[in-house]
């Protein structure tokens, strides 16, 4: 798991073949296994791979989202407010479900926010994303999660570099020494 971790960083360039359908279906399984509050499971997930529609959601936001514009499919991943009210906290574990997924079955992945952030008129981008893609209005959207054969190459993350200081014991700002 470790291994996977360090080797997931976010992908923006991909190559233009689309991921097979059952490597979709593969990451949709993970999302829909995702732990959620009172195992409500609030969460909905639409696979975008039409140019036209993928180009119009790449101007969701102002900064951000406008390398989707070539990316060959992403999730939105959007949730429910009447069925829970922690949409936020179970549709990020199912989207960081998806990008783990994603990384085992060797794709790129980048989560594109979109809860609380505006477009280049000052609108807001969850709303530009609901209309778009007829999203009733009692959901909530949190981000588009890119999907696709890397078309770059990032370093993967280093473990001599983790903010280990970050971690306490017992009491705040308390470190145990030979541990993190
Ligand atoms: C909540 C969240 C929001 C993010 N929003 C964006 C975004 O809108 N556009 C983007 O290109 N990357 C976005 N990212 C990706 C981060 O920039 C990226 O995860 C971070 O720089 C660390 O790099 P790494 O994923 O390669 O480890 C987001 C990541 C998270 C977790």
């Amino acid at each position: 798991m470790i291994r996977l971790l360090v080797n997931r960083r976010s992908i923006r360039k991909y190559k233009t073949q689309k991921v097979e359908c059952e490597k979709v279906d593969k990451l949709l399984t993970a999302a829909l296994l995702a732990p959620s509050s009172r195992g409500r499971k609030p969460w909905g997930f639409l696979v975008v791979d039409d140019e036209d529609i993928l180009k119009q959601l790449s101007q969701a936001k102002e900064h951000g989202s406008q390398f989707i514009s070539k990316v060959p499919q992403v999730i939105v991943v959007f949730g429910d407010t009447m069925v829970s009210d922690m949409c936020v906290e179970d549709c990020s574990i199912a989207a960081t479900y998806i990008q783990l997924e994603a990384e085992r079955l060797g794709l790129g992945s980048c989560w594109v926010q979109i809860r609380e952030r505006l477009t280049k008129k000052g609108t807001s981008s969850e709303g530009y994303v609901k209309a778009l893609l007829s999203i009733p209005d009692h959901f909530m959207v949190e981000a588009i999660i890119a999907i696709g054969y890397p078309d770059e190459e990032k370093i993967p993350h280093n473990l001599d570099e983790l903010d280990v200081h970050k971690v306490h014991y017992n009491k705040y700002k308390i470190m145990y020494p030979g541990h993190y």
